[in-house]
Parts: structure tokens; sequence; C-alpha cells
């Protein structure tokens, strides 16, 4: 079933990019053309300030654009410094990050936060990236799994679809370490992700993609891309320049082959 699924590699730019950051915009979308643009998809989620520019330079390419976060109120009100699902949708983004690890311990969001986020983001029509993860300690205390369970049940609207939702796999230890789980690690966290998917979504849960984030780079990109039940992947540092993003998204060139 999983060869079914349309991969994506995504990039979270986070708190970087001013317009000098454009240029890799542009590159990017001029590398995902071709035959690879056919069979996945490229997403680049850019600060709030460069997501208008950024979906007008890439009106005729195959590079989505998305945001990084999103309020849970759907559209307008009195919260300063935020931004609703119906901003981001009204600059042509089509996606949008919720629940990333660092708004969950910077701002402390809780999963039931990150699922009116998510729900905030269908009602504008837009997709939801759901990011889960384990501490380090949580990790140590080998954990993960139930931590996962309990952040993919609170997290996930009821009404999540394969459409409306990707979920990215980011153990909070890998994020900006340099540090990866092994592939096994992966696909054991993966495989339990999508029976928990099953379990509750019935045969729509062998559709979400499921992406992998956390230290993703050029040199590790065919390995973990290749683990069973990781749909692609979600990009922090690496993705910042476009000759690593484009790099790590010409690993499906062998993938897709193979
Ligand atoms: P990283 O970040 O690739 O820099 O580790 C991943 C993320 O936070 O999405």
């Amino acid at each position: 079933m999983t060869a079914a699924i349309r991969p994506m590699v995504a990039g979270n730019w986070k708190m970087n990019g001013t317009r000098a950051s454009l240029d890799q915009i542009r590159a990017i979308s001029e590398g995902v053309s071709g035959a690879l643009s056919e069979k996945l998809d490229a997403l680049i989620c850019p600060p709030a300030t460069l997501i208008y520019v950024a979906t007008t330079l890439t009106v005729d390419t195959k590079l989505l654009i998305g945001a990084q976060d999103c309020h849970e109120k759907a559209r307008s009100g009195a919260h300063t410094g935020d931004i609703s699902a119906e901003m981001i949708a009204d600059c042509f983004a089509s996606h949008v990050i919720v629940g990333h690890s660092e708004r969950r311990a910077e701002h402390h969001e809780s999963n039931h936060t990150v699922s009116k986020k998510a729900r905030a983001a269908y009602d504008q029509g837009l997709t939801a990236i759901i990011c889960i993860g384990e501490t380090r300690e949580e990790h140590a205390a080998g954990r993960t799994m139930d931590v996962m369970k309990t952040q993919l049940v609170e997290s996930l609207p009821d009404d999540a679809t394969p459409e409306n939702t990707v979920i990215a796999y980011e153990p909070i230890w890998a994020i900006g370490t340099g540090q990866t789980p092994g592939p096994e690690q992966v696909e054991d966290v993966h495989a339990a992700i999508r029976a928990d998917l099953v379990e509750r979504f019935g045969a729509a849960g062998e559709g979400f993609r499921l992406l992998y984030g956390g230290s993703v780079k050029p040199a590790n990109a065919r390995e973990l891309l290749s683990v069973a039940n990781v749909n692609g992947a979600l990009i922090g540092g690496a993705s910042l320049k476009a000759d690593d993003f484009l790099a790590i998204y010409r690993a499906y060139e062998d993938i897709l082959t193979s």
C-alpha cells in the first residue's frame, strides 16, 4: 500500500529567511521540475513574511508553499501577532505545519491545541502537517511508542483524512543535532503510527503520508527515505540551501526506480 503513496519532501525554514533568501526559493522551484516532479511533491514553508512573495514567485512551478503555524481560530480576531489559516490561504499557500516541537516547547502548545489548529487549517482548505515526536528523555526511557500513540490520538482531529493531513514523525533529540535514529528504529515507529492510523481510520489510515524529520541531510536521505512507511521528509537546516534541499529531493530518483 505504501508504494502507492505519493512522497513529499518538505522544508521548514523556521525563523530564517529574508528577501535575500528568495533566490533559494527560485532555485528550488527550478530544480523540482521534470520527470521526478510527476512522482513526488516538494514544499517549502518560509517564514510568514515571505509566503505571499514566494507563492507569486513559484506560481507556474511545481514547488508548493506552506506556512509554519496557524492560530486555532480559522479566521480573524484579536490575537496580536498571530496568523490565521484564512490569511495563509489568502496568500495562496497550500499547507501549514502544526504542532512542531519548537511550538509545543516554546509556546506551550498542547495536543489539544494542535488538533484545533489542524481543524482551522481544514476549514480553510489547507493541508495540515501535524508533527509528533518524543524527547530525548522519553526516548532513553523506552517510552517512544507510548508518547507517539498519545500525541497521535490527541493531536489528530476525527475528520483527518489522507488529503487534508500529513503526519511528520520528528524525534526531538534528532532535530538540529545531526543525530538520527537508525533506519530500523524509524521503521518501527512509522509502522506503529501506520497501525494506529488504520485502527482509527480504517482503510483510509493506509493512505496518510508519514514524513520523517530530524537531521535529514543529503548524506543520509537515501537511507532514511527508503524505509518502509516513510513517505517523505520534513527538513529544517538542510532546506535553507537549494543545493541541499534538491539533493535530498533527488534521492527519490534512485528510490522510486529501485
Ligand atoms: P532539522 O530540523 O532538519 O534541522 O533537524 C527538522 C525540523 O525541525 O523539522
